[in-house]
């Protein structure tokens, strides 16, 4: 049976990709298949937790059951619901795959195809939700105990350097946990498996075994509970 930890908790977690506009009927986007975000979300949930789901686009055919979910399709749009809805929970997981840039605007019209090829696609810097969100704990805008947690998609193996840029990305970013995925040559993205390590803000690395996205949130759960402040 699974554990009944997070009775009463509130988890936030963002997932899927971010579609940035560039005209009413084209944006650029990625590949995210939103599982691992909707396998937190439902292993939450059954473990008695009360879940928002901020999802971007994904491929999922439905919405996870005992969840309350916002869709959002920018990463500006992803920025304030999660703000927004962080601000009492205890656990905050990004797992939404964030465009680092947006065109610089949105055409009011469909971009035409215009007689002297194409026209370059200016792009400004979105905001890192992640360093954000933990920049909000800091300030007072979520609450001190909230445990946040971040992903890594690293290329490469072990040996490879993705430890090495998972530890970097941690102490960049701030937050508590980093789930480190292995991705490329098929691995991660679209998948229903998955693997990677988890690292701690203090030091500590735990490798996950080669499994299911439901195993994996599990053991993801498992980790943000036991740093998740009792009471
Ligand atoms: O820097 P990188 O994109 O590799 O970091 C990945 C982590 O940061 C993920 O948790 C992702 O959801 C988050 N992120 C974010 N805002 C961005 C880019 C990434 O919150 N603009």
């Amino acid at each position: 049976a699974l554990p009944y930890d997070l009775a009463g908790r509130r988890v936030v977690i963002s997932a899927g990709g971010t579609r940035e506009a560039l005209d009413p009927v084209r944006y650029l986007g990625n590949h995210s298949s939103g599982k691992q975000g909707y396998a937190l979300a439902r292993a939450a949930a059954q473990r008695g937790a009360q879940v928002t789901l901020v999802s971007g686009a994904t491929s999922e055919p439905g919405e996870p059951a005992a969840v309350d979910i916002v869709h959002i399709d920018s990463a500006v749009q992803l920025e304030r619901e999660m703000i927004e809805h962080a601000r009492d929970a205890d656990i905050v997981i990004m797992a939404a795959a964030v465009a680092d840039f947006r065109p610089i605007s949105v055409a009011g019209s469909k971009i035409k195809k215009g007689d002297d090829g194409p026209a370059p696609i200016r792009l400004d810097t979105n905001p890192d939700i992640l360093a954000g969100l933990v920049r909000a704990r800091s300030d007072g805008t979520l609450r001190r105990e909230t445990v946040i947690v971040g992903f890594a998609a690293e290329t490469g193996d072990a040996d490879g350097g993705v430890l090495d840029h998972g530890r970097a990305k941690l102490r960049r970013k701030g937050c508590d946990l980093l789930v480190v995925n292995a991705v490329g040559d098929g691995k991660a993205f679209g998948t229903d498996d998955n693997t990677g390590w988890i690292l701690t803000a203090d030091g500590q690395e735990t490798a996950l075994p080669f499994g299911s996205k439901t195993l994996m949130a599990s053991r993801i759960l498992d980790e943000a509970a036991s740093v998740v402040p009792h009471g």
